[in-house]
């Protein structure tokens, strides 16, 4: 395949031209809107940018097509992303008939017009199977894809009005523009770039270092704050650390500058693609280590990707690109020598030392101590104070079940029990009080269920940011919406998903609304449990049976285990 594939010129292409944009701006008002998410304005910054160079638009279908089959647009260019732009119904309604149509920001603000020049339905399984090699859903990348993007495409050239606003680290957010004119005049021909979504400890400080001797060149460091997977460290701590990674770098020999991005944790082509994007940044070398944009693991713990699969696809596509992989090996500590090697090349017999984010997240949680070996006593600080110890973090417990499975009561009866012995202030969301006040105009639809969680799960996790304590009680019967409100919280505190799992026979009997009798009647229709769908947790951090527990077991069943991980230390 790779001989079919053409380089990549390297040309950048910016979607902006400044003497149009006053006539643009007028023409917009008469246009359609189209409202972008998060992801989409991250990939309209890029492509108005020439940071997606040499893309001019949302993909067309012929190009997404191409993209998928051969990693390749429909004249031979290497990419191996697609780059759509996703509408759902009510988008689409909007937009019936427009050849144009204007993007606009979450303020109204407008960003682009677009030419619509193809609008269809896309199979997401393919998308999925081809772009990451897998349809499970514990894929970050495909769970974006097949739950949270909307169900059409619509492609088309873009005119740029203005890039997306941003007002953190201003000074650190370049252009390919104005970074390629930046590293010229350093005088830097030879650029090697480091990509990362984490904070930069030791092992990576010494891989950059290494790379940059290697190369005989300049270090750029080029860290993704659009977004990354869901649970990875802020932004803003982030950045925090880089900058003071930043005085590690002899002077004059690194630059940091921030890329606006929007991961979608596809390893193999995402290293690929990463690629191409610094080279529209002005850079000749790109830095591949072990297990490069990994979405995880699986349910199983499985893998999706080996360890070295992205510089394997990089290093057999690197010339038409035009850039050159600088591979790495997993980077190991030797104890005994106070040093950093490539694993393959620690002296042998020597023990060799690792920490992954999670196990230093779990160290952070419990007030451990952080070995010096792992990192620099200024990120070590960032870290902790960024992640306060489960002692003093806000939490959610999300209760979860049938109707009258027991959630409202034992979640009134776990509030007192918290208030007798911790400092959290408590706040219960509790699914009927919240439709009384909150969510008056929702129904019991599949949508507005949706509507109703995630609202909940919004407020929770407002709440769980400034410390406090939330109790949801919810039926939520839909793993996505739970899902979402997990990966939503969970940067922001503590999400503990509590399965009230007491069974359908002992909730009917129980009946104490009469509900069931009703829905049993079809006097009540689209009830939980007798016409209408509960998709049961996998892997809740508790599993309740209130058919078989007593209340106040239930409620030490709790506080045991908050106690157990720390959330609650008082006697
Ligand atoms: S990501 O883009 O790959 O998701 P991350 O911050 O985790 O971001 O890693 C940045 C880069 O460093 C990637 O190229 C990755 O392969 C490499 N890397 C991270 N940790 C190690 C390690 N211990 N050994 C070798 N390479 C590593
Ligand atoms: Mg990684």
């Amino acid at each position: 395949m790779s001989s079919l594939i053409k380089p990549h010129g390297g040309q950048l292409i910016q979607l902006i031209n400044p003497s149009e944009v006053a006539g643009l701006r007028a023409r917009a008002e008469k246009l359609p809107s189209i409202s972008l998410s998060h992801r989409q304005i991250c990939d309209l910054e890029l492509l108005l940018s020439g940071g997606f160079s040499p893309l001019t638009g949302f993909m067309t279908k012929e190009q997404y097509l191409s993209v998928l089959e051969g990693m390749q647009l429909p004249d031979g260019t290497v990419w191996p992303m697609p780059i759509t732009l996703d509408l759902d119904s009510k988008a689409l309604e909007q937009i019936k008939g427009a050849s144009e149509a204007v993007l606009r920001d979450n303020e109204g603000f407008p960003l682009a017009i677009l030419t619509i020049s193809d609008i269809w339905e896309p199979e997401k399984a393919n998308e999925a199977q081809r772009v990451f090699g897998t349809t499970s859903l514990d894929h970050p990348g495909v769970f974006y894809l097949m739950k949270q993007s909307g169900s059409h495409y619509v492609g088309g050239k873009l005119a740029g009005i203005s890039l997306p606003r941003h007002y953190d680290f201003v000074e650190l957010r370049k252009t390919p523009a104005q970074l390629r004119a930046e590293l010229e005049a350093k005088g830097a021909s030879k650029v090697v770039a480091f990509q990362t979504r984490n904070p930069m400890h030791r092992a990576h400080v010494e891989l950059t270092f290494r790379a940059a001797e290697q190369i005989g060149g300049h270090l750029l460091i080029h860290p993704v704050v659009g977004m990354t997977k869901p649970g990875d460290v802020d932004h803003f701590t982030r950045v925090r650390c880089y900058k003071e990674v930043m005085r590690y770098y002899k002077p004059g020999t690194a630059s940091l500058s921030l890329l606006p991005l929007a991961m979608r944790m596809g390893g193999p082509r995402e290293a690929v693609w990463h690629a191409i994007i610094r080279k529209n940044h002005g850079v000749s070398h790109f830095i591949v280590g072990r297990d490069h944009a990994g979405p995880g693991k699986d349910k199983q713990g499985k893998p999706f990707y080996q360890p070295y699969e992205a510089q394997d696809l990089l290093a057999s596509l690197s010339q038409q690109v035009g850039v050159e992989m600088v591979p790495f090996k997993n980077m190991v500590y030797v104890e005994k020598l106070d040093k950093y090697f490539q694993e393959h090349e620690a002296p042998a017999g020597e023990k060799t030392l690792q920490i992954s984010g999670t196990e230093l997240r779990g160290l952070l949680a419990e007030s451990k101590p952080i070995p010096s070996w792992l990192s620099y006593p200024e990120i070590i600080k960032e870290l902790k104070e960024a992640f306060p110890s489960n002692a003093s973090r806000g939490m959610v417990l999300f209760f979860t079940g049938l109707p009258a499975s027991g959630k409202s009561t034992l979640a009134n009866a776990l509030a007192m029990r918290l208030m007798e012995i911790d400092r959290r202030q408590i706040t219960l969301l509790d699914g009927d009080v919240v439709r009384k006040y909150l969510t008056a105009e929702l129904g019991f639809s599949k949508q507005d269920r949706a509507t109703q969680v995630r609202r909940v799960g919004f407020i929770a996790a407002e709440i769980a940011k400034h410390g406090g304590t939330v109790i949801c009680s919810l039926i939520a019967p839909y793993a996505e919406d739970r899902r979402i409100n997990r990966d939503a919280i969970s940067p922001v505190g503590e999400y503990l998903e509590v399965f009230v799992a007491t069974s359908l026979k002992v909730c009917e009997e129980r009946d104490p609304k009469g509900l069931y009798a009703k829905a049993r009647k079809g006097q009540v229709t689209g009830f939980t449990g007798i016409d209408d769908p509960y998709e049961a947790p996998e892997r809740p951090e508790l599993h309740l049976d209130m058919g078989t527990l007593s209340i106040s077991d239930g409620v030490d069943k709790i506080v045991s285990y908050l106690r157990e991980r720390g959330f609650i230390t008082a006697q």
